[in-house]
Order: C-alpha cells, then structure tokens, then sequence
C-alpha cells in the first residue's frame, strides 16, 4: 500500500477524473492542492513586484520569492541560495548555460561530450553553439542496460574536453545514468559536468554537493509545480563564467547612459519581472513533497509500482518489447513496443480505454535511430499512481495487442 494513503486526495485532476488513468508523467505532473492554492493565495494577498519597492505587498512578495530559493536550495543540498537561478525551465535552464560558457569560457575547437540517449533539450543547444562557434560534439553509447556507456564516455574526454552535459536520468527509458562515476572521473581532469534532472528530481532524493555536479537544470512543472517555472543550479564556483546576455530590470547594481555594473549571481541572470507565482508554486511543491513523508518515501513507493508494472509487462513479452531490464536501476518510467505495431496506433487504442500515455519519439530521436525503431509506448508513473490503475492497464493493453494482431 502507498506510504502516503491520502496522496491522491490532494491532487483535484486525479479525483475528479477517477475513471481516466494518467500515465504521463514524464511530460508533466499534476499539481496539488496545496500548490494550486498557493498561487491563488500569491494573487488575492500578496501580488507586488519583486525587489522593487519599499511598501508592504513588494517586500512581502521579495520574501516569499527569495524563501523559494532557499527552499529549492536544500531540496537539492546546495551549499548557498545564490546557487539557484531561476528560469523558465530545464531547456532555459541548458540554454541560458550554453549562451554563458559560449560567452566567457568555451573556444573554437573545444570538445563537448553529451550521449546518444540525451533529450533534445540537452542536444540542440549545444549543437546550435557548436554549429556557430566551431565547438565539437562526442556522443556516449548506451550499454546493454540502457543507460550511458560509462566506460565509453570516458574514453571520448580528450585535452580538448570542455564540459560533459549528460542527461541525470534517461527520459524515454527511464534508466538512472551512473552520474557519480562520470562527475568524479571528469573532475580529475577538470572539466565541469552539468547533469539534466529533469526526469531525476521528482523521484529520489538529489544531493549536488554529495555529487559534486556543477550545474544541474530541472523543471517545476514535472515535480508537481507549476508549467513555467525551472532552476539552473550553478556551483559558486562558476558564477564568473556566468555573465548576463538579457539584460535589463533586477540585474543591476549601477546603470550610467554608457555602462553597468551587474549584480551577483543570481541576480543578474533573472532579467524582467521574473514568474513570482511559479517560484512560489515551486516551493509549495516541495513543501509538499516534504510534507508527505519526504522523496525517499515517493522514491519507495513509486519503485513499487514500476516493479509491478514491470514484472506485468515481462509476461507478455512474446507479444511486446520492453526497453529496459530487470536490473537497471530506473525510476517509474518504461517504454515498449507491441510488436510489429507503431507505438502511436498502440497509444490511441489506450487511448480509447482512458489511459493516457506518451507515443513517438519523446523528443530523443537521436535514442530512437540508436535502437533503430521509430518511437515506443511510454509508461511514465507518478507518487498519486497505483497499482489497481496498473492492473488496469494491463488489462486494456492485452485488449489492445488483440485487436492490433
Ligand atoms: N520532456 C518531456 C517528456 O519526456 C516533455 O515527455
């Protein structure tokens, strides 16, 4: 049974749709109450710009704001506040990075590693960067177990090794990459790694100081916050490569008619009026993740539903391939294919039985030509999950594999 019995309560989406089962996760959560509530607390009491007036409603809505930080910075254990830059979201997050380091620390030639399992977000803007500023892209392989090929990472870093940006955990399969090995094998040869966590951070516990990642980018909207709204974490240690490319209102310290001088990180990267809602969303998400028992106790539940899931799925493997193993560590997401059948044809029947899940090629097409296969099935589970929905599934799965043979 669930560690949080009166977790689906909290999510309206899922109880007022009970009929339906949301097996799209990975593209986005629901929100709960608590985080739904808070956004129309923000606006009904608390509504002011930020950083910006001495009246009572702007400095309430700075606290509010700069309490987020703080809170996403223990969430993830970073060593201070000013770590965390808010943006948009994980592909903001990747972009902002690239434009920086472009900016301050890469130079023509230099090496960029990434895998072939990475999400596009964590391909293009690399690649855009590299195609204007000469950089060169090496891929990582995926081993037998679906995650990235450790050892065949490390033998891609060269003298030219500027940065590793590898994905934390692999979106379309789910597999947990070895990213301690990576981090610590490429910090002897000093080259910083950012790691992608937006399919990570809403499942396990995250600690970038025990990991010694660099930068790490994530998403609210995929941990039960609100669309919008994402983090980059920079070490401290990188703030000077890290020089604003928008300016404009909050990033200042002195303006003249001819130059500026910028604020600290993370300040001068958070130009314009910045999402207030989403930052307080953001935190009501993780407020209420600790409120109900903590991420390892999403972490156990939800490794008991992928388990379910998987050991059903494996029984009708003379009728489906599964893209994943019994021993890769994963989080709830799996994705198979039923056989000679596009995953899109398999996704509309589910479809019709109510189950929503994700068909295509999950934007890792460059994952997809690797497999050589056009797309897959994508089960993607969240905490408010359960295993009678799974039953349900299956059910609707082995209906779907009739009347598709
Ligand atoms: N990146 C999201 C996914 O994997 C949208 O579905």
């Amino acid at each position: 049974m669930s560690p949080v019995p009166d977790i689906r309560k909290q999510f309206p989406f899922i109880t007022q749709q009970s009929d339906k089962i949301y097996f799209d996760n990975a593209a986005t959560t629901q929100k709960p109450y608590a985080v739904l509530e808070s956004i129309q607390n923000y606006y009904t009491r608390i509504n002011a710009n930020i950083h910006r007036g001495v009246h009572h409603w702007s400095i309430l809505a700075t606290e509010h704001y700069e309490a987020a930080r703080k809170t996403v910075a223990q969430f993830i254990h970073a060593q201070d506040p000013s770590e965390i830059i808010f943006t948009s979201g994980t592909t903001h997050s990747i972009n902002l990075l690239a434009d920086c380091l472009s900016n301050t620390y890469f130079q023509q030639n230099d090496e960029i590693i990434l895998s072939v399992l990475d999400h596009h977000s964590n391909i293009l803007p690399w690649q855009n960067r590299a195609n204007k500023f000469g950089y060169q892209l090496k891929y990582a392989h995926i081993n037998a177990q679906y995650q990235i090929d450790t050892e065949h990472l490390k033998s891609l870093i060269t003298r030219k090794t500027k940065l590793i940006a590898i994905a934390h955990v692999s979106n379309t399969l789910g597999s947990i990459n070895d990213v301690k090995s990576i981090i610590d094998y490429a910090h002897q040869h000093n080259i910083p790694v950012l790691l992608d966590a937006a399919q990570s951070i809403a499942h396990f516990p995250i600690n970038v100081q025990e990991l010694n990642a660099d930068f790490l980018a994530f998403s609210g909207h995929k941990m039960y916050a609100p669309t919008g709204i994402g983090v980059l974490y920079a070490s401290k240690k990188f703030h000077h490569w890290l020089q604003p490319l928008s300016s404009g209102g909050g990033t200042i310290v002195d303006v003249d008619l001819y130059k500026a001088e910028f604020a600290e990180i993370p300040l001068r990267l958070e130009a314009g009026t910045p999402h207030i809602e989403g930052v307080i969303g953001l935190k009501h998400a993780i407020d209420f993740i600790y409120q109900n028992g903590g991420i390892n106790q999403f972490y156990l539940w939800e490794e008991e539903l992928r388990k379910h899931l998987y050991s059903n799925l494996t029984e009708l493997q003379d009728d489906i391939d599964i893209y994943t193993d019994a021993h890769t560590p994963s989080v709830p997401v799996i994705s198979f294919n039923i056989k000679n059948n596009h995953p899109y044809d398999t996704g509309t029947l589910l479809n019709n039985f109510g189950i929503a899940v994700r068909t295509g090629h999950h934007c890792t097409q460059p994952l997809m030509k690797h497999l050589k296969i056009p797309g897959t099935v994508r089960i993607s589970l969240a905490v408010y999950n359960t295993l009678e929905e799974i039953d349900r599934f299956i059910i609707a799965l082995k209906k779907t594999i009739k009347m598709l043979k």
